[in-house]
């Protein structure tokens, strides 16, 4: 390894986690972090919470195999750092089960498809009971009616999943989309109860599925990696890039953005992950009511691929996330690079 050096910039607090950092890769015995020029420059007084900028210079010594950095003794050589392979630690579907929320339908459905096929025992919860029940019959799953925004059918719903098996996955996808503006054309403003029922479904729905989720999965024995489970939530680019007329979407939708990080951070001593996906423009039945040539514009304004995503490829990431012990408190966009314009 090549010597280097670099600067790291930001507050006061930035410049103890760059000290701390530097300390960690001694750990690792990666580098020996010479100090020598770790004098911390302040390019202006005052405190770090108004933005002003701290320095800390950082010189770094040249990679010595010989010597142990942590010590700096060169009759104990370092210590080595196995690579795991990528699938070490994969969470592991088979003898579990796996809720799903909006699984009667779309990206839902799609999810529940990969995780039957993965072994889960899959539990498809709907307020569309007879799409759910024909889904879970041909998934040899369960079918859970249930609003996501109520108490008690989630709890019975969660309970389901508990009966056949420990729950490993939750995958919620169930969500609606509106349209109005915060003033209509007439100047009139955006309805309350509309604003209120998209909070409800989108956001506070998420909360309701996350929370019993954490809890039945609080009592799952940890695997090899410590992990009892994990939560994949959806929101949309709208959290990010809102469109005019998406307000109570966008506005849900973001708070499902929020949550995620908080959510991982909660539940992180209980060994269980927590991201978000941020689906793009994707073809389900809810643009499906779109007329086809309208659904092909929208394709072209994709950046690449030109075209609508799929509710597997959305599957395929939600799967992912299930499999990778090291995909936690992340929102990820899955919108082959589209940014939605004002209209
Ligand atoms: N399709 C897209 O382009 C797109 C883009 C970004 C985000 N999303 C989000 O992805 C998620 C899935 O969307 P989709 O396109 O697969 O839609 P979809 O309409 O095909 O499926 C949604 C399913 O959720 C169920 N559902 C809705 N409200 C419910 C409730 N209160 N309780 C229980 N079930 C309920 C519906 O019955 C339906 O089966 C939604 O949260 C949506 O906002 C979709």
């Amino acid at each position: 390894m090549v010597a280097t050096k670099g600067i790291l910039s930001g507050g006061v607090q930035g410049a103890q986690a760059a000290e701390r950092s530097l300390q960690h890769d001694e750990l690792l015995g990666f580098t020996r972090a010479r100090r020598t020029l770790g004098k911390v420059n302040r390019d202006h007084d005052g405190p770090a919470h108004l933005g002003l900028t701290v320095q800390v210079h950082l010189d770094v010594g040249p990679y010595d195999a010989t010597t142990n950095h942590r010590t700096g003794r060169t009759d104990e050589p370092a210590r080595s750092f196995p690579t795991l392979p990528v699938t070490s630690g994969a969470m592991s579907l088979q003898g579990f089960s796996a809720l799903v929320t909006g699984a009667a339908s779309g990206m839902g459905e799609a999810a529940a498809r990969r995780l039957a096929a993965e072994g889960a025992h899959v539990v498809i919860v709907d307020r569309d009971a007879a799409k759910g029940e024909a889904v879970a019959k041909e998934l040899g799953g369960t079918a859970a009616e249930a609003d996501v925004v109520d108490e008690a059918s989630m709890r019975a719903a969660f309970d389901a999943a508990k009966e056949v098996a420990p729950l490993r996955a939750c995958i919620h996808c169930a969500g609606v989309g509106w349209v109005e503006r915060t003033i209509n054309r007439d100047g009139s403003p955006h309805m309350l109860d509309t604003f209120r029922k998209i909070l409800d479904i989108n956001l506070i729905g998420t909360f309701n599925a996350v929370r019993f989720a954490a809890s039945a999965m609080n009592g799952n024995e940890a695997d090899d990696n410590g992990q009892r489970g994990v939560i994949v939530n959806t929101a949309s680019v709208a959290a990010f890039d809102g469109q005019i007329g998406q307000l109570a979407y966008s506005a849900s939708k973001g708070g499902v953005v929020s949550m995620t990080l908080t959510a991982a951070r909660d539940l992180s001593a209980a060994g269980i992950r927590v991201c978000t996906i941020a689906p793009g423009l994707v073809d389900t039945p809810l643009l499906g009511m779109l007329p086809d040539d309208a659904r092909a514009e929208l394709g072209r304004s994709v950046l690449f691929p030109k075209r609508l995503g799929t509710a597997d490829e959305f599957a395929s990431l939600a799967m992912e996330i299930v499999r990778n012990p090291y995909l936690n408190g992340e929102v990820i966009r899955l919108d082959a690079g589209i940014r939605m314009p004002p209209k």
